[in-house]
């Protein structure tokens, strides 16, 4: 009931009444803690609901409802989505004609035979959309389900061309590259940290995906692949959000796929120097790193290859303290991976850590994927269908960890 009044009083009045505790916005990175308002520490526990790839929509809707997503997400215990998009959909909205709507959107990127019809799914299933919904309201959509039950929303500009993630010569690897235009990407931060600031329980954004080396650009790679960039290109970026949504964390990703922020840590060092005072909003930044190591034979090689990516920011002797999650990691649900040393790993020594978590992937199947449709997501925790869990007993141990990290 007091969620439902709670509710009613954001719509009637367009802002988070102080009747209404959840979500205790806005967070701060307080040493290496995130706090909320009421200085109490928050952790996510949370998964990746990508909605980057070609169609720009957060996938699944052809198959479930919004409401029944996240409602399942909630039975996992899990208090964040982490959800991504791409800048081609700003781009869509600043340059060509406004925001896409949902059925162009489909006839793009499914042709105009099965366009239609995975349209006319997501339709049925979602029966609040109509012929003039546009992408960035399902956004909205999800936000707002979000809210209702109570999950943070953490955005993450995953892409600029709305494609499948992530390759070194895939055009979107590091500023300048061939899509990777870096006033576009400004722009569609700066745009959907504004939208996001109406939704409530938009929490913090990552900044840019899995950083890498421009391969399909010789000279941009040699000249241009390092941390003095990254820093000119994070820091304005963060400066740009900070301005128009003071409210939101701002997460730093590394280099070489996400995987280290040393120097960020060192503060010093690969030509750059990294100040909590260059920032005025310094009690705003949070990193992020991405984990794959999936054939690790040895828990304790893992955990000395995370505190010297990074994670020893969360210790007392670092140059620069700062919250840290690992954003992305996961592993294959069609087999018993979870049971392997890497995420057995993992799922201990991140609660330990008090390190939040996005795992990836909130997923059964794509609408498209590197050309094929329907394409199915072994690393999902739905299957095909998106009916039901994919892993039972990997879910089972996989609340268990949501419960010992939010402990
Ligand atoms: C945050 O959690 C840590 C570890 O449990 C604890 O030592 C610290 O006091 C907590 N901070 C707050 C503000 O509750
Ligand atoms: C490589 O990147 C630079 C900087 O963005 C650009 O000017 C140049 O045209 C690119 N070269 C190729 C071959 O794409
Ligand atoms: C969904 O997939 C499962 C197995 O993956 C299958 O048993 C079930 O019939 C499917 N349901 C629908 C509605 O297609």
């Amino acid at each position: 009931m007091q969620l439902k009044f709670c509710s009613l009083l954001v719509v009637a009045f367009g802002v988070i009444s102080s009747h209404c505790a959840w979500p205790d916005a806005p967070l701060v990175a307080s040493g290496r803690w995130i706090h909320n308002s009421k200085g109490a520490n928050v952790t996510y526990a949370g998964v990746n609901w990508p909605g980057a790839a070609d169609v720009m929509i957060p996938e699944g809707l052809q198959y479930a409802s919004i409401e029944k997503i996240v409602s399942e997400i909630k039975s996992l215990g899990m208090n964040a989505i982490r959800l991504t998009f791409a800048i081609e959909m700003i781009d869509d909205i600043k340059d060509n004609g406004g925001d896409v709507r949902l059925s162009a959107a489909f006839n793009k990127a499914l042709g105009t035979t099965n366009g239609p019809v995975v349209y006319n799914k997501v339709l049925q299933n979602n029966p609040q959309f109509s012929a003039s919904t546009t992408r960035v309201q399902v956004y909205d959509a999800i936000a707002a389900e979000c809210f209702k039950q109570q999950i943070y929303v953490h955005l993450d500009n995953h892409m600029s061309k709305g494609e499948w993630c992530c390759s070194t010569t895939d055009g979107n690897a590091w500023f300048g590259d061939t899509y990777f235009d870096v006033a576009k990407w400004k722009r569609g931060l700066e745009f959907m940290v504004t939208r996001g600031a109406t939704w409530g329980n938009l929490v913090s954004i990552g900044m840019r995906n899995e950083l890498r080396a421009p391969e399909d650009n010789a000279t941009l790679n040699s000249n241009s692949y390092n941390w003095p960039t990254w820093y000119t290109n994070m820091v304005a970026a963060a400066k740009i959000i900070n301005a128009a949504n003071p409210d939101i964390l701002i997460f730093f990703s590394g280099l070489n796929f996400d995987t280290t922020l040393s120097p960020v840590v060192a503060g010093t060092g690969s030509g750059i120097t990294f100040k909590k005072s260059d920032f005025t909003f310094s009690n705003k930044i949070v990193l992020e790193l991405h984990n794959y190591q999936n054939s690790a034979t040895s828990c304790s090689s893992m955990q000395s290859s995370l505190q010297s990516s990074g994670f020893s920011t969360l210790t007392a002797a670092a140059a620069n303290q700062y919250p840290m999650l690992l954003t992305e990691w996961g592993h294959d649900w069609s087999n018993s991976d979870y049971l392997g040393v890497y995420a057995s790993c993992l799922h201990s020594y991140l609660p330990a850590q008090h390190v939040g978590w996005t795992i990836w992937v909130l997923a059964g199947s794509y609408y498209i994927r590197s050309g094929t449709q329907d394409y199915e997501e072994t690393w999902g925790l739905y299957n095909h269908n998106w009916t039901a869990w994919r892993n039972a007993a990997a879910i089972d141990n996989l609340k268990l960890m949501v419960q010992a990290t939010l402990a």
